[in-house]
């Protein structure tokens, strides 16, 4: 099992092995994938959250979303896409979010990012199932980590989500709907931008 971090010194767990990883850099991607081999299992849950609106934050900011949830998944997912076709049955896991089907103004850009990040991984699902490879979508609302910690919100335990997602993998499901939010507003798609936004009527 391998960990990836921008600072590998960072990671602590046993019986894992650091990885640096920077997921926003070619050449950074390029050595992490050629430092390790046999990889069957790869999750993409490096996520950034500046909290930029579309209209007024940053353009910096707004690309950064970009950069990190969308470019770098799929620069992640292409550089190991070998090494997981190499095996009969294998598995790639995108962490990410209900706000992937709704938005949310003051965090336009991450939502933005995120949407993107389920489009990639639908177009993925289509490009890696002829190969054995299952991907899979995590949707969660908000956990409890660094990126909420400013947020005085209900959040789940991370390590609760974390098992939900590994036991949906071997029950080989692919669409993890995992707390109450999100199958909310996956219910709500259906009904349209009026069912997800009545604020606009
Ligand atoms: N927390 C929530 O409420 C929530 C809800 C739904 C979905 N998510 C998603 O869950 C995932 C994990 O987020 P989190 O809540 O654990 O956030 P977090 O506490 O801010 O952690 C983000 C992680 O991503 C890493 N990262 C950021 N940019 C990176 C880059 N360019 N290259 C490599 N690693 C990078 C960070 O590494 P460093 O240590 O190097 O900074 C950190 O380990 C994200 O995809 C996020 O969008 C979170």
């Amino acid at each position: 099992m391998y960990a990836a971090a921008r600072n590998p010194e960072t990671v602590d767990l046993p019986g894992v092995t650091p990885v640096a990883l920077d997921v926003t850099d070619p050449a950074s991607v390029a050595a992490a994938a050629a430092a390790v081999s046999g990889v069957s299992i790869l999750v993409n849950n490096a996520g950034s959250s500046t909290g930029a609106s579309l209209l007024t934050g940053d353009l910096p900011d707004i690309r950064l979303e970009m950069d990190t949830h969308f470019f770098g998944t799929l620069a992640v997912t292409r550089a190991f896409a070998p090494q997981l076709t190499g095996h009969d049955e294998s598995t790639v896991l995108n962490v990410l979010s209900v706000l992937s089907w709704i938005s949310i103004p003051r965090s336009g850009a991450y939502c933005a990012a995120k949407s993107a990040e389920w489009s990639l991984t639908n177009a993925l699902r289509l490009e890696l199932a002829p190969e054995g490879t299952r991907v899979a979508a995590l949707h969660v609302g908000y956990m409890d980590t660094d990126m909420t910690r400013h947020l005085n919100v209900p959040k789940s335990n991370p390590a609760d989500i974390a098992k939900l997602a590994i036991d949906a993998i071997e029950a080989d499901d692919t669409e993890i709907v995992a707390d109450e939010v999100s199958s909310q507003v996956l219910g709500k798609l259906s009904a349209g931008v009026a069912g997800l936004y009545p604020q606009t009527a």
